[in-house]
């Protein structure tokens, strides 16, 4: 699994491992049990075996351990969203980011226009190490920008615009795509993050028009 390549991300990878190993150990706490019973008690001749009904300890402490497991995991999650949805006041670069049907436009506030097509996928450059601020909106159907190796998606709505903060690490290019089903190139949305440095994003502001 990808570690995640922005400062958001390692809470979420964080959630995760946490959600991954919890399932790991009900997991193997239930197949004990099942391979246990299932040998322990194991037909050994034709007596009726005991008939009971209910067992209130046990049913208590699942009742409680699945409740308390469920809680934690509600406020690992809670907490995680807290810190990933906050927003930095003085964001490097803030742009507003809009699907439509099939590509993407990157709209640099105080600078250039990136507009993408099916057969040219646009590029959206930031700079490597600083917040970048989108505002993510949709000038038809409902698209969803997606990052894999950011491990994080945001359906772009009509009508909507939603804001969130993203640092990347480290200089890098990272694949994008649409991942909401929107139509007959919906397959054909990529796009691409170009982490680069401050120095490089400067350049860039200063020789795209
Ligand atoms: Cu836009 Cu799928």
């Amino acid at each position: 699994m990808p570690g995640g390549a922005t400062l958001q991300a390692g809470d979420i990878r964080h959630v995760w491992d946490v959600f991954f190993l919890a399932a790991i150990g009900v997991a193997g706490i239930v197949y004990i049990l099942i391979f246990w019973c299932l040998i322990r008690y194991r037909r050994r001749n034709n007596r009726l075996p005991p008939q009971f009904h209910g067992h209130s300890l046990v049913e208590t402490v699942c009742t409680v351990a699945a409740l308390l497991i469920v809680a934690g995991l509600f406020a690992l999650s809670y907490a995680a969203e807290v810190r990933i949805e906050r927003e930095g006041s003085t964001p490097a670069a803030r742009v507003v980011v809009t699907g439509f049907q099939w590509s993407w436009r990157f709209e640099y506030r105080g600078g250039p226009t990136v507009t993408g097509t099916p057969q040219h996928p646009p590029v959206l450059v930031v700079p490597a190490g600083r917040t970048v601020h989108l505002e993510i909106t949709s000038a038809d159907v409902d698209h969803a920008f997606f990052v894999p190796e950011f491990l994080f998606k945001r359906d772009a709505i009509p009508g909507l615009t939603s804001g969130f903060d993203l640092l990347v690490r480290q200089p890098g290019v990272y694949r994008g795509v649409c991942a909401e089903f929107c139509g007959l190139d919906h397959a054909a949305m990529n796009f691409t993050v170009s982490a680069v440095t401050p120095e490089a994003y400067e350049q860039w502001l200063r020789e795209t028009p």
